[in-house]
């Protein structure tokens, strides 16, 4: 079957066709012919090496498509269920793929195969992030998430909008922007034009907001802060345009004792899997959160949409077609 691996890291010319082959599926696994491939941020991080890999890797976390083959152990799924799921490991930029049964989800006929496996890693990551860390936004309440008309982006402009909270988006034209508050927004700021932190402030009554969604990184990060109230919380959760720096404690301590979290979805994935999963198809499946028509790439133009993803040329969800 054909995949994309990389053997070494780099830019997007290291995405290479592969012909594997697949063993059976071990005990406590399925195989999945793919229908569609979610393209993620983080599998760039996968190819530059900024996150590390055995090589030669099959890169890609999520995906969408049909069981074709269930191992020793596994009552929750039959041949012919359509599924969608999330990995730790890569290896879903491949026609077909063997993975723990515990990491996929049955997909209702309402949701499309492209809608599957677009919404996994971004959906449950809005999962965790609004519902399940120890602080997090309370109905009627405002909060700034940057990238908002990205792939997560606009899935957080709609489940913050359906749990009534105030979400003031940034993001970096005013198309994106205008997508942004069609998606449940209440407030949006070209970051390319507009000073954030003044409004930010001016939104706030010159008091900040208590949570800062930050997936943007370097960029961002001293701007993000200046954002919060004092004992205000700082989510940090992606590098698009670069890690952030290491830091002093102190600085948290002299802007008004604020917290900081650096979390990934699957540490709390490994906890709460099945209620995120449940909670991210129902959400879907309620027509609450909307993944209009991700853009898809042929699996083998993988090299291109990396290129788009990574030169903000795309809108929202990316997926590949095998
Ligand atoms: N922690 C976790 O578990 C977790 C899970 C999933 C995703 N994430 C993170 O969430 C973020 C969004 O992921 P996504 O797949 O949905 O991507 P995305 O938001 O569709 O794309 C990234 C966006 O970031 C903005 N950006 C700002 N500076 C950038 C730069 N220097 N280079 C490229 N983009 C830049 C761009 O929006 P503007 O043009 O509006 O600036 C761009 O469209 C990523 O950082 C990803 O790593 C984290």
């Amino acid at each position: 079957m054909r995949a994309i691996q990389i053997d070494q890291t780099g830019g997007p010319e290291v995405l290479q066709v592969a012909d594997l082959t697949l063993k059976k599926p071990h005990s406590g696994e399925i195989r999945v012919r793919n229908h569609a491939i979610g393209v993620n941020f983080i599998d760039t991080y996968h190819r530059t090496g900024l996150y590390k890999l055995e090589l030669p890797h099959t890169l890609g976390v999520e995906g969408a498509g049909v069981v074709e083959d269930v191992g020793p152990g596994v009552a929750s799924f039959q041949v012919g269920d359509r599924v969608a799921y999330a990995i730790k490991t890569p290896g879903s930029y491949a026609e077909e793929i063997n993975l723990e049964a515990q990491y996929a989800v049955k997909l209702p006929p309402e949701i499309s195969f492209e809608t599957g496996a677009a919404m996994m890693l971004k959906g449950l990551t809005v999962e965790f992030l609004l519902r399940r860390l120890y602080i997090h936004p309370e109905p009627g309440e405002k909060i700034l998430w940057h990238a908002a008309a990205g792939g997560v982006g606009l899935i957080a402009c709609q489940w913050a909008k359906a749990k009534g909270i105030e979400l003031i988006g940034t993001a970096g034209s005013r198309e994106k922007c205008e997508l942004a508050r069609e998606h449940g927004a209440a407030h949006v700021i070209d970051y390319k034009k507009e000073d954030v932190v003044a409004r930010v402030r001016e939104l706030t009554d010159g008091r900040g907001v208590r949570i800062v969604y930050d997936s943007v990184g370097a960029d961002t990060w001293e701007r993000s802060l200046d954002c919060l109230q004092p004992l205000g919380l700082m989510v940090s959760f992606g590098n698009a345009s670069g890690p952030v720096p290491p830091m002093s404690l102190l600085t948290l301590s002299q802007k008004g004792s604020l917290y900081v979290t650096r979390p990934t979805m699957f540490s709390y994935f490994a906890r709460y899997g099945s209620e995120m999963m449940t909670a991210v198809v129902d959400i879907v499946k309620s027509g609450k959160v909307k993944l209009d028509a991700p853009r898809q790439y042929p699996l083998d133009q993988a090299a291109q949409a990396h290129a788009d993803l990574e030169a903000r040329a795309t809108i929202g969800s990316v997926v590949l077609v095998p």
